[in-house]
């Protein structure tokens, strides 16, 4: 029967689109039904490949049921040629990828439906490696890996941990979340690729004794999402966090090799961290609330509550004010301005004081904006233009601030 009268999910020629899941001779491969159900779950088909040597961890009737398709290992199995599968596949994963699948990647060796198909294949190919540690840590294997990665193949990195072998080492196969996070990236809008961002988010605390500080509401969402808007559309982003309420783990930034959250408390933690890294920043987005005051005084020991207290603050630096002064012309400076009202005048006058490209203007006081919100409702002020951006997910409005400082950047060019 063909693949398109028994409607199967994802099937070539049809209009929805699927990978290529290729799945290799490995003990990880007892996974996969998993990383198909994963890759199904956000809404693409899966078409599985399996080689000989990966039916003996897992059989072709589970991966049928899981993927809804027939799984092929077959050149001559189906009537679809490899060309044609190959053809109307939006991604091919390799998950696992054992070293000899990787190496005949390398070398263009099509001895099987899989490698055949890869040969045939010109979209972009994902591998997820899977081996004891001194495989995947051979010279050679190295040299295979490193030339495939120069012709544009991504790998999703293997993680350390215990190997079937009773060894422990790095080899373990990607978590599944990690692979899907990196097809998604990868089949995303990827117009963020190359471009270093960096990230601020959440309050500071600045400390009047060993026990106590001062703080403010932010919640370090909308910082998150812009975070997560930027790592999902390719770029490379660094994000600073302030202490925000919401959970350390985050499954996107986690999970991709091209992300990083450093943690800091204070303003004065931030200033050092993003300061060293904005040198290098294409953008730089502060959407951390930074503490405006700090105590003048640090008290070593906890202060007693017998002694009263009168708080002598002082101003923290102004961070984004300090990075405009710093930070090369090339990198597009982007700050927040939350306020109680209809200030967009102030938001303007900020611009200007910072002597940066674009702020975001936002009411705290609107229902569905400003802190501790899911949703935001802002306003993106440049020098020339003024964008308004109704109640929305604070992801979605990430992504609309983001492709404003692409146009913008774009323009500038
Ligand atoms: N900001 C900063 N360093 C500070 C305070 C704020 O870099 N010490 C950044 C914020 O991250 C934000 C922008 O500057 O992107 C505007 O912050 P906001 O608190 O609204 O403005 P302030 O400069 O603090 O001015 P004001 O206190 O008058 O509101």
């Amino acid at each position: 029967m063909e693949d398109k009268e028994r409607g199967l999910a994802g099937a070539p020629g049809s209009v929805s689109k699927y990978v290529i899941l290729g799945v290799t001779g490995s003990v990880a491969a007892f996974k996969s039904p998993l990383v198909v159900r994963a890759i199904k779950d956000s809404g693409i088909g899966v078409r599985v490949v399996m080689t000989e040597a990966a039916k003996q961890f897992v059989t072709p009737l589970s991966l049928e049921l899981v993927s809804g398709n027939p799984v092929l290992w077959d050149s001559f199995q189906s009537p679809l040629s490899h060309i044609e599968i190959a053809r109307d596949a939006c991604a091919l994963i390799a998950a696992p990828a054992t070293l000899n699948t990787i190496s005949k990647f390398s070398t263009g060796v099509a001895d099987n439906l899989l490698t055949t198909l890869f040969m045939a294949f010109r979209g972009p190919v994902i591998i997820a490696p899977a081996m004891n540690w001194r495989m995947y840590d051979n010279p050679i294997f190295k040299d295979r890996l490193a030339y495939l990665k120069d012709k544009g193949i991504i790998e999703v990195t293997p993680e350390r941990g215990a190997l079937a072998c009773g060894e422990e080492g790095v080899g373990r196969m990607a978590s599944t979340q990690r692979i899907v996070h990196t097809l998604k990236r990868t089949l995303g809008a990827n117009d963020m690729k190359g471009l270093k961002v960096i990230v601020t988010s959440g309050p500071t605390r600045e400390y009047i004794d060993p026990v106590r500080f001062i703080t403010n509401r932010s919640s370090g969402k909308m910082g998150r999402a812009l975070a997560r808007a930027a790592c999902l559309r390719g770029a490379f982003v660094t994000l600073i966090s302030g202490p925000s309420s919401v959970p350390p783990h985050d499954d996107v930034l986690d999970e991709i090799d091209d992300a990083e959250i450093i943690r800091v408390e204070t303003s004065g933690e931030m200033e050092k961290a993003i300061l060293e890294k904005s040198k290098e920043a294409d953008i730089v987005v502060m959407a951390a609330a930074v503490c405006d005051f700090k105590p003048e005084r640090f008290s070593q020991d906890k202060l007693s509550r017998s002694e009263g207290l009168t708080l002598e603050l002082v101003k923290t630096a102004d961070i984004l004010g300090k990075i405009s002064a710093h930070a090369s012309k090339k990198t597009y400076l982007t700050g927040f301005a939350a306020e109680t009202g209809d200030r967009k005048d102030r938001a303007r006058e900020k611009l200007q004081k910072k002597g940066i490209d674009m702020i975001v203007f936002n009411d705290v006081t609107q229902e569905g904006a400003g802190f501790d919100s899911d949703t935001n409702i802002m306003t993106i002020i440049t020098p020339t233009e003024e964008l308004s951006i109704p109640k929305m997910s604070k992801d979605a409005g990430a992504n609309r601030i983001f492709d404003k400082i692409l146009l913008n950047i774009k323009g500038r060019n």
